[in-house]
């Protein structure tokens, strides 16, 4: 077993320009003991909007909480549909549940894993509200088909931007397509904070004003509750952390572009499928995931030689022992089938060093010749 070890992530790498920065905002939380309804929270959300180019962000306490608090300002609730994917993390299925919804599934385009836009229009009805396309690995899903069935059915989009900030379609950000998308700050992410926290964003004042009352159990003023709401806010130091991140976002993004361009040269000839970019998208690669045979196997020889991966998902989410009220059996969505057992997420972040990367390249390469692929 080799002592020498090459994650997957690495955040103090990757962080490490950002850190004086972060630890001076978090400082000023402190020192202003603004801990919860900060101004940082406010000045974040300011900042996020005017990058990703949206009026309204209103920041919560994490991915899954935008994306449930998103479906309960759209209206969404009992006897309604909402047509989203079995490929992607548990969360997106969750916050339907949650919101009372009925979840209709609808397999992957293997090309991109995101939605089948065809099969969307299948399942579309007279009970959908919501179209909810993930725009997973940071590749965004195909928003011109999606969007213009959503227009014709008079439905809404709730984008899962959870994995894909800084993620382009037709030059515009994923994030910006539909009434409203949720992103994640989880630490991982292209932009994370230094625990849970995660955004709604939307052009829609009205539905933002909605969200605001939500997050912060339903209050127009202090003890005036109009609603009943929930407790989701985005905490001081969690602004904080993001805000002093955000400027470092971009740069982010073009070293994992970067990055992954530097494998897909490096990967193109061995036996394995690498990830594919739409004519009309740009990637932000916050996962770099190619599909190989003996997918475990690969993993173990990599781990052998000190290289950590990850599988994003194993399990697609129509088969998760929590979902089996739904009434999905294997073998409904072939695609997320075959790629939960075939992907693989290699080492890939702002920060990687490139004697890693190329140590990945070589394992894999020899893994190739000697047919281990
Ligand atoms: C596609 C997707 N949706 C939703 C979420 C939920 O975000 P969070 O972990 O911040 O609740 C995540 C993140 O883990 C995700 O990857």
């Amino acid at each position: 077993m080799n002592s020498y070890r090459i994650p997957v992530l690495d955040l103090k790498k990757q962080d490490r320009p950002a850190r004086p920065a972060i630890l001076r905002a978090i400082r000023r939380v402190l020192d202003r003991q603004e801990y919860v309804q900060s101004a940082a929270t406010e000045r974040f959300e300011r900042a996020f909007g005017r990058w990703l180019g949206v009026r309204e962000v209103v920041g919560v306490n994490s991915g899954t909480a935008a994306l449930y608090l998103a479906l309960k300002a759209m209206g969404v609730g009992q006897g309604d549909e909402v047509i989203t994917t079995p490929f992607s993390f548990t969360a997106t299925l969750e916050a339907i549940v949650h919101a009372g919804a009925r979840p209709v599934l609808v397999d992957i385009d293997p090309a991109t894993f995101c939605i089948s836009p065809a099969g969307v229009d299948r399942a579309l009805t007279r009970r959908t509200k919501v179209i909810l396309p993930v725009h997973l690995y940071g590749h965004p899903a195909d928003m011109d088909r999606l969007g213009a069935m959503a227009r014709k059915g008079k439905v809404q989009i709730l984008e899962d931007a959870a994995q894909a900030h800084g993620a382009t379609w037709n030059g515009r950000k994923a994030g910006t397509f539909g009434r409203a998308a949720a992103f994640s700050f989880y630490p991982s992410k292209n932009l994370g904070a230094y625990g849970d926290a995660g955004a709604v964003v939307t052009d829609d004042p009205d539905l933002a004003e909605r969200l605001r009352k939500l997050r912060n159990h339903g209050r127009t003023a202090r003890y005036a509750h109009d609603l009943v709401g929930y407790n989701e806010r985005l905490d001081g130091v969690q602004a904080a952390v993001l805000l002093a991140k955000l400027p470092f976002l971009n740069r982010w993004v073009r070293q994992r572009r970067s990055q992954a361009h530097r494998y897909d040269l490096a990967l193109k000839n061995l036996r394995m499928i690498l990830p594919k970019v739409h004519t009309k998208a740009r990637h932000a690669y916050h996962l770099y995931v190619i599909r190989v045979r003996n997918r475990d196997s690969v993993a173990a020889a990599l781990r052998s030689h000190g290289i950590d991966s990850a599988v994003h998902y194993p399990v697609p989410l129509h088969l998760q022992p929590c979902f089996k009220k739904l009434g999905y059996r294997r073998g409904d969505f072939p695609e997320s089938e075959l790629a939960a057992q075939s992907v693989l997420s290699l080492p890939l972040y702002p920060g990687l060093p490139k004697s890693h990367q190329a140590r990945v390249v070589q394992v894999l390469s020899k893994l190739s010749e000697s047919q281990n692929l």
